[in-house]
């Protein structure tokens, strides 16, 4: 540490200020978190407004009771816009930041890199993405946060009790760093008004997957993922030795996640057309490279497409309206499509997720407003019509599958056709049921990344060599059974600079399995060690994975032993990673599909070139994947079988209890 301070580490290690700072005007062109609901009583306003000024000296008290009550009447919470602070905030190279441990340091940077103006999505309500997935509640967190890490040893541990830092206890150098939970609750409290109400009252909040857990990277974590469900879906879909070339993938969105899609498209190579009701959200998508053309009328459309179909280049194409429009047209014209899907934000129906069809964009928002009962209806009628639609395309052939966004759940609620014959599942399966689940999640592959702490793009491009390196090594001896899922991950990373994904830190997604993922780690960390890279490397993941979260309709949807509603892998996975080694721990209730209906948990792991270090990451990264192909080889998953099975043969601590499969005709004759 530095004997002379900047005023940017001066700053962060005053935490609360001693003088009361200015209140700010709010700024002008920020993206302003959506009003919340007004849910509390009289005396529960009052109770939030003593929460809040928990964090401040009494002489302050009225001045801040005042303002606190303002903010809570005008935007439904309490965020303390005063203490926001004046510096700017972007993910800093690790040596700038105050501090005794530099394992603290990594998740200074990595918070800061959350609230980045330009990553996150609120960021003056400490929002990272999703609408409300929340680094910290207020902007006291904030500061008492950076202040903790700034001054804690490598034998202490700070608990993060869903944004609020309750303290830093004593440890030992083994110890996680940081602990956090978001969003715990006892489980009968666990709707979503509990959520408006508890973080109301200042104590909870909704962490998202990686926004609560310090791991979010900008969209390249979904444009891998998303690639990997087109190219996949393809392959399902096409002959053997067929390509994606001038085939068709449909869908709806170009907002936060969805509009990764036509990019996705464009690396898998085929035609993409994405309907977008919001002429804003089009625009920015295609101002920013992230779609090819924009297109506005119908006919257009078709003429488009058409000539897509006979040019066979690969192109993406976001139609400004209604995606039930483009359905429909579609099988009037004879239009086949080959894929279809759907990133409409049906995980929230009611307020403005979905848009209905026959209604313009503008209407249809002033019937929310106006009469949200008519608009309900309305977003009912259009799912009928969207799934009666598509039923009839796949009648002829198109392959069709849930993008982990609700629809089927939602189609269904509104009476669309949507259920299989038994009445119990859904007639189409979801990207994780089909493709993520056995392709990647039982064999161990997900989206394992890292970061530059040094913030050098030099850095990252070394990283992506050493990477290269060595997925092609695991290639030259991997079993069939993974082949493809190795040469998807070595194209992604040999196109992965090309295709300007940084935002933020300098950060890196690679799917892997736990071979790759170890043998990445333990490559960065002797290059930090031998002074090939500049600064130590923060590893991670998305909650999104093989063992970190159980999701019922996502990430655990291709659990068929009725384990899906129970969360033990979760916790397991936590609790597990905490003493291996990991830096940080994160467990989150919510996540992706809404709080109460997921629990998720993440860490981090910096990589500093110790031979500590080393020893870390071979436990860790090792239990962090196979708890969860344990999990679902238990379920009876033929591919987690296959990989536990050889894990097993090469790992001599590991025995997992095995299931063994029984025939159909045993269970039919005694029930
Ligand atoms: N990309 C992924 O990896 C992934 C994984 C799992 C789930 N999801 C789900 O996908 C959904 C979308 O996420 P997001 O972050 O992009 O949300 P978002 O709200 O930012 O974007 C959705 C977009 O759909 C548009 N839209 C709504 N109704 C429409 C209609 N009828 N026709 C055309 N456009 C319409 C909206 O205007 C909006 O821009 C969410 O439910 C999310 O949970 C995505």
């Amino acid at each position: 540490m530095t004997a002379i301070h900047t005023d940017f580490q001066v700053q962060i290690l005053e935490g609360i200020p001693s003088e009361l700072p200015k209140a700010k005007p709010y700024p002008t062109d920020a993206n302003r978190a959506p009003k919340r609901k007004d849910i509390l009583t009289q005396e529960e306003k009052k109770l939030a407004i003593r929460n809040a000024l928990r964090y401040f000296p009494k002489k302050w008290h009225s001045t801040l009771a005042a303002e606190f009550a303002h903010e809570l009447r005008e935007y439904g919470r309490i965020y303390m816009y005063r203490f926001q602070p004046d510096y700017e905030m972007y993910a800093r190279p690790i040596g700038e930041y105050p501090a005794q441990s530099q394992q603290a340091a990594a998740i200074m940077l990595m918070i800061q890199n959350n609230l980045d103006p330009a990553v996150a999505q609120h960021p003056n309500e400490l929002i990272t993405y999703g609408g409300n997935g929340s680094v910290f509640q207020n902007w006291a967190q904030y500061r008492l946060t950076m202040q903790y890490l700034a001054t804690m040893t490598n034998e202490q541990t700070l608990h993060m009790y869903s944004g609020h830092p309750m303290g830093v206890f004593p440890s030992s150098k083994d110890a996680p760093r940081v602990v956090v939970t978001n969003g715990m609750m006892i489980p009968n409290y666990s709707k979503p008004d509990d959520w408006e109400r508890y973080n109301a009252l200042g104590v909870t909040q909704y962490g998202q997957m990686t926004a609560g857990s310090y791991m979010y990277i900008g969209p390249q974590g979904i444009v891998h993922g998303t690639a990997i469900t087109v190219m996949n879906a393809f392959r399902k879909k096409l002959e053997k030795g067929d390509t994606p070339d001038g085939k068709i993938f449909l869908t709806a969105g170009l907002g936060g996640m969805s509009g990764a899609q036509p990019k996705a498209g464009n690396i898998a190579g085929c035609i993409t057309i994405a309907a977008e009701i919001n002429p804003k959200a089009a625009r920015k998508r295609h101002e920013q490279g992230w779609v090819d053309e924009l297109v506005e009328n119908m006919d257009e459309l078709v003429l488009r497409v058409r000539r897509a179909r006979y040019e066979e280049v690969p192109v993406s194409i976001a139609y400004i309206g209604n995606v039930v429009e483009i359905w429909e047209r579609f099988y009037e014209e004879d239009i086949f499509i080959h894929i279809g899907s759907d990133q409409t934000s049906l995980h929230n129906p009611w307020s403005g997720g979905y848009y209905p069809a026959g209604i313009s964009y503008k209407a249809a928002n002033e019937l929310l407003s106006t009469d949200p009962d008519q608009f309900k209806a309305a977003v009912k009628t259009s799912l009928q019509r969207h799934a009666t639609a598509i039923n009839k395309h796949t009648e002829r052939g198109t392959y069709f599958f849930d993008y982990g966004n609700a629809f089927l759940l939602e189609a269904s609620r509104a009476g669309a056709d949507v259920m299989a014959e038994n009445g119990i599942a859904f007639r189409y399966p979801s990207y994780v049921q089909d493709i993520l689940g056995p392709m990647c999640f039982d064999y161990g592959f997900g989206p394992f990344r890292w970061v530059c702490a040094s913030g050098h793009p030099d850095d990252l491009d070394k990283t992506d060599s050493i990477a290269l390196g060595i997925m092609q090594e695991i290639q030259a001896t991997a079993p069939p059974e993974i082949q493809q899922q190795m040469a998807d991950n070595i194209k992604w990373i040999e196109e992965a600079k090309a295709n300007k994904l940084v935002v933020g830190s300098q950060a890196r997604i690679l799917y892997a399995d736990a071979e790759g993922r170890m043998k990445i780690a333990e490559a960065f960390n002797i290059a930090v060690a031998t002074g090939l890279l500049s600064a130590p490397v923060i590893i991670g993941r998305d909650h999104h994975d093989v063992s970190g979260t159980d999701s019922p309709y996502r990430e655990t949807s291709n659990i068929y032993d009725g384990s899906k509603f129970t969360a033990d892998m979760a916790i397991h996975n936590v609790i597990g990673d905490s003493f291996r080694g990991a830096t940080w721990v994160s467990i989150h209730n919510g996540g992706g599909v809404g709080w109460g209906e997921v629990m998720n948990g993440g860490f981090g792991l910096l990589l500093d070139g110790s031979d500590e270090a080393h020893r870390r990451l071979k436990s860790m990264l090792f239990y962090d994947v196979n708890n969860g192909i344990a999990r679902r080889s238990w379920a009876r998953n033929a591919e987690a079988i296959f990989a536990i099975k050889r894990e097993m043969e090469r790992t001599p601590g590991l025995r997992v209890t095995l299931a063994e499969v029984v025939e159909d005709d045993v269970i039919d004759g005694v029930v």
